[in-house]
């Protein structure tokens, strides 16, 4: 291990633990607690979660150790790691473009993120100013649908979002960050604890809990197999060069394997804890479990209308969300941020604004997308829906497909062992057929599998 290998432009984090908080800052997000719930309202409860699962297992966590092992190995952005350690190796340059690729998924996904994120911010001061208290479900309805319909509000709230991420992202990732996460993660626990406590007096909890966890497979098709794989990519920030440029600033000595196992542990047990607390309250109130993005921000304050201390918890739980969904957007644009500081010798401040005007800009097709624009669509998609797909059902899965072929196929059996140092040869021979045979070949099944529904 030569010295320089230590050292990046940009600094390190303090600590293999800091590595953890700011990894699962980056996974835990909307992604859990949003959009978790309602796609799997959407595609029929139980068996979609089960194929979720057997992704995170199969798929997610052995590209994670792969993300994690190439960062911390190239030391620099993704898309400069692929390239020097391409050259390494003797493989072709042209593995840069998956760093390309992350760079461009990162801006779409965040230009949306930030949307949503917004309607979480707007849904703070609801709380706070009591308008929850005692609402039915409909009056709830009532309150989102005037939230989206407004293309002003929207884009108040999207603006002021990315504003937020902007200056975290100049500020450099690691100082602020490290605080932050380490009190407002077990917060979020805590309160999604108590939420689901809140479920269970309700008589629906285990109607909720069948819906979740006893799979169904009549109701499972290729296209919510697609949607199950991409979303494993989409919660664990796998695929795009997220988890790679978090890696990069990795100390040399941890162990890649055990973190990863936390991180996608915590991640997991987040969006299960999510949908516990959201599917009971759903049947409780007659509402729809398939009603899409809107699902958390209609049923989540109907429970805090009704529980005691309501508009507290409320308020308390959408500023978390808010939280947990900034610790996530910084790492969307980190990949391009550390690019340009390398690259084209710009201050963190310049790069983070550029970066973060330009996601802002394309987050106004979402922004119009729920109002304006709702008519405007493609394939029975509006910009949001089409902009989801492309970027969390196809380019994610695509990226983790590129990167499971390099770590196995390009790079060699000995650079990995070297680097992941895993203890028992069993658990590095699992990983490694895992990474070489299973990861890449489920992802090819699961998108052939698709194409071949979308063609009928
Ligand atoms: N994982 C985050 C969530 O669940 C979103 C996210 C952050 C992400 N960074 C990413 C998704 C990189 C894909 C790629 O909310």
């Amino acid at each position: 291990m030569s010295e320089h290998r230590d050292l990046t432009i940009h600094g390190q984090w303090s600590s293999r633990w800091t590595f953890v908080l700011a990894a699962a800052g980056s996974a835990v997000g909307l992604g859990n607690i949003w959009k978790f719930p309602y796609i799997t309202g959407e595609n029929g409860g139980g068996a979609f979660v089960l194929v979720y699962l057997v992704c995170i297992a199969l798929i997610g966590l052995p590209i994670m150790m792969a993300e994690i092992m190439i960062g911390r190995r190239g030391r620099h952005s993704p898309i400069n790691t692929m390239r020097i350690l391409s050259q390494k190796e003797g493989a072709s340059p042209h593995w840069k473009y998956i760093g390309w690729m992350g760079v461009i998924a990162g801006f779409l996904i965040l230009s949306y993120y930030s949307v949503i994120a917004g309607w979480a911010l707007a849904y703070v001061f609801r709380a706070a100013g009591g308008m929850f208290t005692g609402a039915s479900a409909e009056q709830v309805g009532t309150i989102f649908s005037t939230l989206t319909d407004s293309s002003e509000r929207l884009l108040a709230w999207h603006t002021l979002f990315m504003v937020m991420t902007m200056i975290v992202v100049a500020r450099g990732v690691k100082s602020g960050l490290e605080q932050a996460v380490r009190f407002l993660m077990p917060a979020l626990f805590v309160i999604l604890i108590l939420l689901v406590g809140y479920a269970m007096t309700t008589d629906s909890f285990m109607r909720g809990l069948h819906f979740l966890f006893d799979p169904d497979f009549s109701k499972i098709t290729g296209a919510g197999i697609l949607i199950a794989m991409g979303h494993a990519f989409f919660t664990l920030s796998l695929g795009m060069g997220a988890i790679m440029v978090y890696g990069s600033y990795m100390p040399q000595n941890a162990s890649i394997a055990s973190t990863s196992l936390i991180i996608v542990g915590a991640d997991t047990l987040v969006a299960l804890l999510a949908g516990m607390a959201i599917f009971p309250v759903v049947f409780a109130n007659g509402l729809e479990p398939s009603s899409g993005p809107g699902l958390i921000f209609q049923t989540l304050p109907v429970a805090f209308g009704q529980m005691p201390g309501g508009s507290f918890f409320g308020t308390l739980f959408f500023i978390l969300l808010v939280f947990a969904a900034w610790t996530s957007s910084i790492s969307l644009i980190e990949p391009a941020v550390a690019w340009l500081v390398e690259n084209h010798g710009m201050s963190r401040v310049s790069a983070s604004v550029w970066a973060g005007a330009a996601a802002w800009l394309v987050g106004l097709g979402t922004v119009f997308s729920f109002n304006e624009w709702s008519d405007v669509t493609l394939f029975g998609k509006h910009f949001f829906d089409l902009l989801d797909f492309l970027t969390a059902n196809i380019m994610l899965p695509l990226g983790g497909l590129l990167i499971a072929i390099y770590a196995a196929w390009v790079m060699t059996r000995e650079v990995s062992r070297d680097e992941l140092a895993m203890e028992r040869p069993v658990l590095f021979g699992l990983w490694r057929a895992c990474i070489r045979y299973v990861a890449p070949a489920a992802v090819t099944i699961v998108f052939l599998n698709a194409i071949g529904v979308l063609g009928g």
